[in-house]
């Protein structure tokens, strides 16, 4: 860490109190300026077709809102167990037998606000600082940010649309080395939508049996949400021998549109969940109560809905990718889940705009589509991937369509 000289005197005293330098590791991006600046045109009125927000844009289910309702009538507002109500962590338990063939016990389950925070906590439980975490890229933010939250290292295994974003079981041995204490894997993927078959899974576990000192964390967030033919599938369950070095990370925000609730779980081996109820009671103070009573009615109420909005969002996939075919410049593969498009935009790249700007990076590209076409998307530098941008499909077909065809009719203008 490097003090700022304004903060010491003459005799070399420190004269304010520091930050903690692990915020170095967060620096403030283009994306942050991206942001503000879609909030300030947005507040001036401009119509905008924002495609940066990664959720749902269905409403909680209404049988769901009525467990919530009910709950806090019946006076469900107050502290619950720290690692979740037994009536939650049983719904859990019921959802990993039936969704993914997964015996866990209650005490192998953990609830929290959200999956997010429970990533920081998995890492605070598994990780000394220095540690290294295998991230494959392009990446959830959040996914090395919580390894960087606790002075772990991220080591990122780049894939690019060439091969669809998934990283080879080649690649993953390559990264693996004596300092490696976890890997992440998320499949479906926020920010590509790319999904694992089985077999994938099966070939990365055979590199990660081989490596008994890994521990593994598998953000399934997007389990629900996936296309046409395609079968979901979890490492503990594709290979049993892995379980019981397997954070299952799972919650209820973007199946069930919940986002807002605030409720995440994992299943996992009882030191590791153990470890993070540990950390739990010394920085946490349970989940709210009554979001775990409408989780509990998520995951143990009809189910019909979920192909529904999978559909609609495989629907919507196909309308931009369609769209986007048009756009001299980009390319798009068609991701099996989730609701995000990741198009390879490197084709525009030397490129003027109207106004004689020349398009050097993604960075850019995304810049001139907001100042110049109303269209919000996220540059890939963002998720480790340079020369992409991210697009959430998790909005109405209108705006799809509208902004879908503005990002056309941008690349047709660029010189
Ligand atoms: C891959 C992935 N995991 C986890 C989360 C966060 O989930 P939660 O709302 O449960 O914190 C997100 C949200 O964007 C996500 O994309």
């Amino acid at each position: 860490m490097t003090l700022n000289p304004s903060v010491i005197d003459d005799d070399n005293q420190i004269v304010e109190p520091q930050l903690s330098g692990i915020l170095d590791r967060f620096t403030p991006s283009a994306i942050a300026r991206i942001f503000d600046q879609a909030v300030r045109l947005k507040e001036a009125g401009h119509d905008l077709a924002d495609f940066s927000t990664g959720e749902p844009d269905f409403d909680t289910p209404d049988h769901i809102k009525e467990a919530g309702k009910k709950a806090i009538d019946a006076g469900d507002t107050k502290y619950t167990a720290l690692v979740g109500t037994s009536a939650l962590k049983g719904a859990i338990q019921n959802k990993f037998k039936r969704d993914n063939d997964l015996d866990y016990t209650l005490d192998e389950i953990i609830v929290s606000s959200g999956a997010k925070p429970l990533l920081a906590y998995a890492f605070m439980t598994m990780l000394d600082p220095g540690d290294e975490v295998v991230v494959p890229a392009p990446c959830w933010p959040s996914h090395p940010g919580a390894v960087n939250l606790v002075g772990g290292t991220p080591v990122f295994v780049h894939s690019g649309i060439e091969q669809d974003f998934k990283i080879t079981p080649a690649q993953l041995e390559a990264a693996i080395g004596p300092k490696t204490k976890a890997v992440i894997l998320c499949s479906p993927s926020n920010p590509t939508g790319s999904a694992y078959r089985q077999d994938e899974i099966r070939a990365l576990a055979d590199v990660l049996l081989r490596h008994e000192h890994v521990w593994i964390l598998t953000d399934d967030l997007y389990e629900h949400i996936v296309f046409g033919n395609f079968s979901f599938s979890t490492i503990a369950a594709v290979e049993p021998r892995l379980k019981d070095r397997t954070l299952t990370v799972n919650g209820v925000s973007k199946a069930y549109a919940m986002t807002g609730w605030r409720i995440g779980f994992a299943g996992g081996p009882k030191r590791l969940i153990s470890g993070i109820a540990k950390v739990f009671s010394q920085s946490f103070g349970s989940s709210p109560a009554m979001s775990q009573a409408a989780a509990v009615e998520a995951l143990e109420g009809r189910q019909d809905f979920l192909p529904e909005y999978a559909k609609a969002y495989e629907r919507r996939r196909d309308i931009a990718i369609d769209g986007l075919a048009d756009a001299p410049g980009l390319k798009c593969n068609r991701p099996e889940g989730a609701f995000y498009l990741f198009p390879w935009c490197e084709g525009v790249i030397g490129k003027n705009t109207q106004k004689g700007k020349t398009i050097e990076n993604a960075v850019d590209f995304v810049e001139h589509l907001l100042e110049d076409w109303g269209v919000v998307v996220v540059p890939g530098e963002a998720f480790e991937a340079p020369g992409y941008f991210r697009m959430s499909i998790a909005v109405s077909d209108d705006t799809l369509r509208k902004g879908v065809g503005r990002i056309v009719d941008a690349c047709k203008a660029l010189q």
